[in-house]
């Protein structure tokens, strides 16, 4: 049995608590301003209204979740060009309501004619900025391959019938919001370099204002072929020759043969328990799932139900376990058909336990003497987080219990800025989630090692979560979030706001975030997540804090047990939706 680590607590103060989230259980949505989107037969939370829409409409239309949730894919990438793909990749874990589970991987390769030195220049010094913008940023990309093939295994509808919503999107238009219009004016500027991208996305210097009618025609011809002929129509034919054409003009190295060459991967997902609740998520080349589950092995030590949230015991022990879950990261992740990763040792009880060993109340644990560093590393702790709205959540269950979690990306915002001729979509700049050296952090400061090496077809380490918790055989929460390195702690913590604190989806979802990535050791907070007692705390035990802009853009779903239905739970920190069905 797992010792537990205890702490005396304020048996008042809980109490009172208790008594506010017994309340917010009923409601569950103690603090919500609106009443919170429910659907007695599924749900559907996405980064925008459209896309979600589009899902609800093939569930209305007799759909299962997955149908659903290729519907919000390829809506994304019509109406969310910042993350929204087909020129990216993604993870779609899927719980069926008899029990099947699988996690689909159509995470971008790096191509055939890849190295490991590539981003170097000949002092072996990486060159800033060449893994994040223009041809040589853009991995293989996955995503029409990796939604044909949850479609295939799991869905109930024919591409067709489930492409259609987007297509409409992209033909017709649609009104752009106020932070898609603020995204197209930046992109207008920062992808000066690039003029189909100026062309198409800042309508050549045009950019469309908020509200303005935003039509993509070359982006709906392509969705049009893919239609026609399936991922033959993305993988082979006029679309290859022109992503090729594009790649290649803007210094890329993917070929042809790449593109026919890609495949996505079935897997299974990793799972764990905790507190009676099995844990679904994403494994290898994934660090989310098995860097989740690990921190909630080392938390089984700890009573947090007994801690005031967000005090200064529950924030270090929080950030000890990401300490710990970020600096094995750092060494032990890389995509598992390449690199042995140790995934059963890492989540084993034996080694949270071991992990956890040091753990020391009302002090800090250095991040050197969690793992040894080298100069390289040294000098990361001088990065600074650069965080932005990168990467997408979607979030899928259907009136069977049909779940879907997904996460999909072009990695930093628009991706790679390259555009491809005459077709519409962005492709991503993936190949900056490799270590470009090992020891020197990514745009996200995290740092990698030898298993996350660049290495030709190999698939770069990535950090999303999309996750499913089930109870007694049924699903219960579908958590995933974007931001970087930020992902795992922020799925962890929404689970944890509603499990340990008894919070309603909606409150989990929106309560302030914390986070610790082990370099550099600084606890990133969005503003006034903690408290001035609780900083000071926190700093007298020897913790760095510091303020940063907001975490993520959780779009959740949970089960209400009250109305046996789904509670929707976008995540206010964008103009995330949900549409209940
Ligand atoms: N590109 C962000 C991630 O995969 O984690």
């Amino acid at each position: 049995m797992t010792p537990l680590i205890t702490r005396p607590f304020q048996l008042i103060a809980r109490t009172l608590l208790m008594s506010l989230f017994l309340i917010g259980g009923i409601s569950n949505s103690l603090l919500a301003w609106d009443p919170p989107a429910y659907g007695q037969n599924g749900m559907v939370v996405a980064h925008d209204e459209l896309a979600a829409e589009a899902g609800r409409k093939v569930l209305a239309a007799g759909g299962n979740a997955i149908d659903a949730a290729v519907a919000v894919g390829y809506a994304l990438a019509v109406t969310y060009p910042p993350a929204g793909n087909i020129g990216g990749g993604g993870f779609m874990v899927i719980r069926m309501a008899d029990g099947r589970m699988a996690a689909i991987d159509y995470r971008e390769k790096a191509p055939a004619r890849a190295n490991r030195d590539m981003f170097l220049d000949d002092s072996g010094r990486v060159v800033p900025g060449l893994s994040l913008q223009g041809g040589l940023a853009v991995g293989v990309p996955g995503t029409v391959a990796g939604l044909q093939m949850a479609l295939d295994n799991y869905g109930t509808m024919k591409l067709k019938e489930v492409i259609n919503p987007a297509i409409d999107l992209a033909k017709r238009g649609f009104p752009v919001n106020f932070y898609l219009s603020y995204a197209l004016h930046y992109l207008n500027q920062a992808a000066a370099k690039y003029p189909e991208t100026v062309r198409v996305f800042g309508r050549d210097g045009n950019p469309p204002k908020p509200g303005e009618i935003f039509k993509q025609p070359d982006l709906a011809r392509t969705l049009k072929t893919i239609r026609r002929k399936g991922p033959a129509g993305f993988y082979q034919g006029k679309v290859a020759e022109k992503l090729v054409e594009s790649v290649q003009a803007a210094g890329g190295i993917i070929s042809l043969e790449d593109l026919e060459n890609y495949q996505p991967v079935l897997r299974r997902p990793v799972t764990g328990e905790y507190k009676g609740y099995q844990v679904l998520s994403m494994p290898p080349p994934s660090s989310g799932g098995i860097a989740l589950i690990s921190m909630l092995n080392m938390l089984k030590q700890f009573e947090l139900d007994t801690m005031d949230w967000h005090g200064a015991d529950y924030v270090q022990v929080l950030t000890e376990v990401e300490r710990r879950a970020y600096a094995d990261r750092s060494v032990w992740f890389g995509d598992a058909d390449y690199w042995p990763v140790p995934t059963e040792t890492l989540l084993s009880m034996a080694y949270a336990n071991t992990r956890m060993a040091d753990f020391v109340w009302g002090k800090a644990t250095p991040s050197e003497m969690v793992q040894p560093l080298g100069d390289a590393a040294m000098d990361s702790l001088k990065a600074v987080l650069r965080e932005s709205e990168e990467t997408t959540h979607y979030s899928v269950v259907d009136k069977w219990g049909n779940a879907v979690s997904t996460t999909t990306t072009l990695n930093w915002t628009f991706g790679s800025l390259v555009t491809v001729n005459d077709c519409g979509f962005l492709l991503n700049d993936e190949m900056d989630d490799f270590s470009a050296k090992p020891g020197v952090p990514n745009a996200f400061g995290l740092v990698g090692n030898e298993a996350n090496a660049i290495q030709p077809n190999k698939r770069m380490l990535s950090s999303m979560t999309p996750t499913i918790f089930v109870k007694n055989d049924s699903v219960r929460y579908i958590i995933g979030t974007p931001g970087g390195s930020t992902i795992i702690t922020s799925v962890m913590q929404v689970f944890l706001n509603a499990i340990e604190e008894r919070m309603g989806i909606v409150d989990a979802v929106r309560m302030p975030r914390v986070h610790h990535q082990w370099l550099p050791d600084v606890i990133y907070i969005e503003p006034y997540a903690l408290g001035p007692e609780t900083i000071a705390a926190l700093e007298r035990n020897g913790y760095r804090v510091v303020i940063r802009s907001t975490i993520g853009e959780v779009n959740a779903i949970g089960w209400d047990p009250i109305f046996k239905g789904w509670i929707g739970a976008p995540d206010q920190r964008g103009a995330a939706a949900a549409v209940g069905y």
